[in-house]
């Protein structure tokens, strides 16, 4: 039985002040229905602070990123034990943002897994399609290729604790929404991917969220998608309203 999250994608926005008055509101305001769970991705800055502020809530905190050595001489970087302490449970890995800004690789996506499972840090591993693969016919082997390569040398029972996230690049901060079938194609991809990695019992608990362009309007069709089990949410996260409703999306009967 998988229960979908919710994750808030908060990106480079709101600075202290703003992040502390968004994490209030969602404390003050939010509740979390009891089937599924919600987490947020505040800035590196605000996140010991927010994590403090909402341990008595519903409301998981999570880093957006780290870096995969303990410590050392990497500026500007920052460790999974660094996080951990920071209050965070679940870390964000590989974003297009990352792979496409940045320059990560499929390798360095791997290692960050690896060190967050070692901090029990549950990673979020994102992964999605350009424009221009999915009009080549490509987009199943580009997604597969970093499913294999990102969680390349982790057993079954580490798998446990990976999230996956699906996100089509061209649907990311576009407004742009991949259609519910769409979304629902390649998750289903994805999870008959894991069955044959890592065992049909894995991937049937394998959390696999959507992410690009969800908004209120677009959730309820979207989860209720056999295959999709959550969003990871970016824009309408940084709205308290918009992402109350989402979390609070219309649960597929049955
Ligand atoms: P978006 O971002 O909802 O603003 O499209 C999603 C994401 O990048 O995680």
């Amino acid at each position: 039985m998988r229960r979908p999250l919710i994750a808030g994608n908060w990106k480079m926005n709101l600075g202290h002040a703003d992040a502390l008055r968004l994490a209030d509101g969602l404390f003050a305001g939010i509740d979390v229905p009891p089937d599924r769970d919600c987490a947020i991705f505040p800035p590196f800055t605000s996140l010991q602070a927010i994590s403090e502020k909402l341990r008595s809530s519903p409301i998981r905190v999570g880093a957006q990123n780290c870096y995969p050595e303990p410590d050392g001489a990497f500026t500007g970087e920052i460790s999974c034990s660094m996080l951990k302490a920071a209050g965070a449970s679940m870390v964000i890995i590989g974003h297009s943002e990352r792979r496409h800004v940045l320059g990560e690789s499929d390798a360095m996506v791997s290692r960050k897994v690896k060190a967050a499972l070692a901090h029990r840090l549950k990673p979020i591993v994102c992964i999605g399609e350009t424009l221009a693969e999915r009009d080549a016919g490509r987009t199943s082997d580009v997604v597969i290729t970093q499913l294999r390569r990102g969680l390349d040398g982790l057993t079954a029972d580490a798998m446990r604790d990976v999230i996956l996230a699906y996100e089509p690049v061209w649907a990311i901060g576009t407004g742009k929404t991949a259609t519910p079938a769409q979304a629902q194609e390649v998750h289903a991809s994805l999870r008959a991917e894991l069955g044959a990695l890592f065992g049909k019992p894995l991937a049937e608990d394998t959390l696999i969220l959507y992410g690009g362009s969800v908004k209120p309007s677009n959730v309820d069709g979207l989860m209720a998608m056999p295959d999709v089990d959550g969003a990871l949410v970016g824009g309408a996260s940084l709205d308290e309203s918009e992402f109350h409703r989402i979390i609070w999306f219309e649960a597929p009967e049955g």
